[in-house]
């Protein structure tokens, strides 16, 4: 199991991706492999809240992804709202704080009044810090914070020269949370599709080939120990060149 106190990562974001591959390469429909893909978050949540990960962020539904046939992706409302539904309980008796992030706008009132319990029945819990990436996109988390800001500024509240990095950051979906550490994708594609742009200014990449399903906890152990051995610089130079 991961040690996270030895120099373990604090946040940690995933792309749970694989899931129709997966499926495929059993000959079955591509809701098969959202199942199973269901039943491996719940078991990479669990673990990150044995080992005492502060911070998990999973995404679970892009913005580009309701450019999907119209099936799959009331398939995936359904198995999104029966999996809150059934897990919520659980993840609150595990003491997670559960948080959901992107927009919702277009999510049924069933899904977002279940979101907005999960938030609520939680809210207080000092375990893992589990955000949800639902219908979310980091150009548009990026583009509603900069709006936002030009308000303010167009308000007289704010002066253009007092717009910074700190100020940029903690109105992201985000926000206060700790900056990624690790970022996971799954299912073997090297690229974010949107994924946390600014967050991952100087997180660690990890890419697995095994598509999600697969992942388990020692999968994510793997990760962290690969994390452990890295050489963080954020621009300054090796360790042992400053002494
Ligand atoms: C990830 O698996 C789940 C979602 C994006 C909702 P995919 O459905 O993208 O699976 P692949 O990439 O087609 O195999
Ligand atoms: C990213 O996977 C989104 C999620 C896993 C939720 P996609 O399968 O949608 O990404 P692309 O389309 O391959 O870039
Ligand atoms: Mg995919």
């Amino acid at each position: 199991m991961a040690d996270l106190a030895a120099g373990g990562p604090q946040h940690v974001a995933i792309i749970m991706d694989g899931n129709g591959r997966w499926a495929r390469a059993r000959g079955r429909p591509r809701g098969f492999g959202h199942r199973a893909g269901g039943r491996a978050a719940r078991a990479i949540i669990e673990h990150a809240s044995d080992i005492g990960l502060p911070a998990l962020t999973l995404y679970a539904f892009s913005s580009e992804n309701w450019r999907r046939p119209a099936s799959e992706v009331s398939l995936l409302m359904e198995l999104l709202l029966g999996t809150l539904r059934k897990e919520l309980n659980e993840f609150h008796r595990r003491g997670a704080r559960l948080r959901f992030i992107g927009d919702r706008s277009r999510f049924s009132p069933d899904l977002r009044e279940e979101m907005s319990r999960g938030e609520a029945l939680t809210a207080t819990n000092a375990g893992l810090c589990l955000n949800i990436a639902l219908g979310y996109g980091a150009q548009q988390d990026l583009t509603r914070v900069m709006r936002e800001l030009a308000a303010e500024v167009a308000a007289g509240r704010l002066r253009a020269e007092d717009i910074n990095e700190a100020r940029i950051a903690a109105r992201l979906a985000l926000g206060e949370l700790p900056d990624v550490d690790l970022f996971v994708r799954t299912g073997g594609e090297v690229r974010l599709s949107n994924f946390l742009l600014w967050e991952l200014a100087y997180t660690e990449l990890y890419f697995s080939q095994t598509y999600w399903p697969d992942f388990g906890p020692a999968d994510l152990d793997a990760a962290i120990d690969w994390y452990r051995g890295r050489e963080r610089r954020f621009g300054m130079v090796e360790a042992s060149a400053c002494s």
